[in-house]
């Protein structure tokens, strides 16, 4: 079966006005920021599958270790009928679980969902053809935004991989998590995928590889910026920093200004002292206990709770109740 054409919730205009709302209200701010969404255009998505293969960034290895041991476990506790996918990206660990539920014999639907139309059209055209069986629709929109209209009916299950939800900020990921349980029916399921807290020598590593891949997708946003909004960024003039917070237990991936600059975004001059920063990401990482905490202030019972053999990364199952 092909995959059904893309079901656009975020076009080329809602896409234009909200990156211009975010780069006012980041450049404008002390200290400046921009959020991660926007690393994904075309380039951005490439660069972000080559993270996931560098030697240094073993989230994505380790959640794959954790679905292949429990994918089979996933699929006979939710009986899921349909698996929506936030922040999809190529789907790639997805399909541990897509095989999981259809040896099972219950899923009929894949809905895969994130901004990135390039990363979307790749992934469902790909799916469709190797999952035939399967009605994959594909969804252009932002999980931060769109969850009210995801598909609805029969057994739900959505997975929301890859520790994703640790690049929303403390305020936004209790939102993210409230918006979702208005959005499921009582007994719907959530796999959610969060990175756990251990040795920062681990972690940092993760986000400064010595290949310099995740500085140029770090730098990737200002290139997105100048293209969509014309701003003259020089994205070469800003040095990539991976900062651990010991006391948030998160890494923030900051933007260094070699040099003073002067940036014309909008209407807007933007001013950079020499040393700088403009901070691009917050990568939260958390404690079993605390994840159980949040999905339960949000609505939901953390049913089961796995890890990778190195108990690098976690996963939740959890029921909305
Ligand atoms: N889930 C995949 C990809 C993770 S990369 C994995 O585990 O490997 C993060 C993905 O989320 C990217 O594809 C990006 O385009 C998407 N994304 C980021 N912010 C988003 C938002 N607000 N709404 C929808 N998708 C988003
Ligand atoms: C998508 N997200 C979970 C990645 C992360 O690890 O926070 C994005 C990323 N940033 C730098 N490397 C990868």
């Amino acid at each position: 079966m092909s995959a059904d054409p893309l079901e656009i919730h975020l076009d080329e205009r809602d896409l234009a006005r909200s990156l211009r709302e975010d780069v006012r209200a980041g450049l404008t701010a002390n200290p400046k920021w921009l959020p991660p969404k926007w690393f994904y255009d075309a380039r951005g998505s490439e660069l972000f599958e080559e993270i996931t293969r560098l030697p240094e960034y073993y989230p994505t290895r380790a959640e794959r270790a954790a679905l292949v041991r429990h994918a089979a476990r996933i699929a006979e506790v939710t009986e899921a009928k349909t698996l929506i996918e936030l922040g999809s990206g190529s789907s790639e660990k997805t399909r541990l679980l897509l095989d999981a539920l259809s040896d099972q014999g219950t899923l009929g639907t894949f809905a895969p969902l994130d901004v990135s139309v390039s990363a979307l059209r790749q992934s469902t055209a790909t799916l469709a053809a190797d999952y035939p069986r399967l009605r994959v629709r594909g969804i252009v929109g932002d999980f931060t935004r769109h969850l009210d209209r995801l598909p609805t009916g029969g057994r739900r299950l959505v997975a929301f991989l890859g520790g994703t939800i640790g690049n929303l900020l403390p305020d936004e990921r209790a939102a993210f998590l409230g918006a979702m349980r208005a959005a499921l029916e009582t007994g719907d399921w959530l796999l959610l995928g969060t990175d756990l807290v251990k040795d920062p020598a681990i972690i940092v590593p993760a986000y400064d590889d010595a290949a310099g891949v995740t500085a140029e997708f770090d730098r990737n946003v200002l290139r997105v910026v100048n293209r969509e909004l014309g701003a003259d960024f020089v994205p070469e003039k800003f040095r990539h920093v991976a900062h651990w917070d010991a006391e948030r237990e998160w890494i923030e991936m900051r933007l260094r200004a070699q040099r003073p600059m002067r940036v014309r975004v909008l209407d807007l001059t933007v001013d950079f002292a020499e040393g700088e920063d403009l901070r691009t990401e917050v990568s939260a990482k958390f404690r079993p206990d605390g994840v159980a905490a949040e999905l339960a202030a949000a609505g939901f019972t953390a049913e089961e709770f796995w890890t990778d053999p190195d108990g690098l990364f976690g996963l939740t199952l959890a029921r909305a109740c």
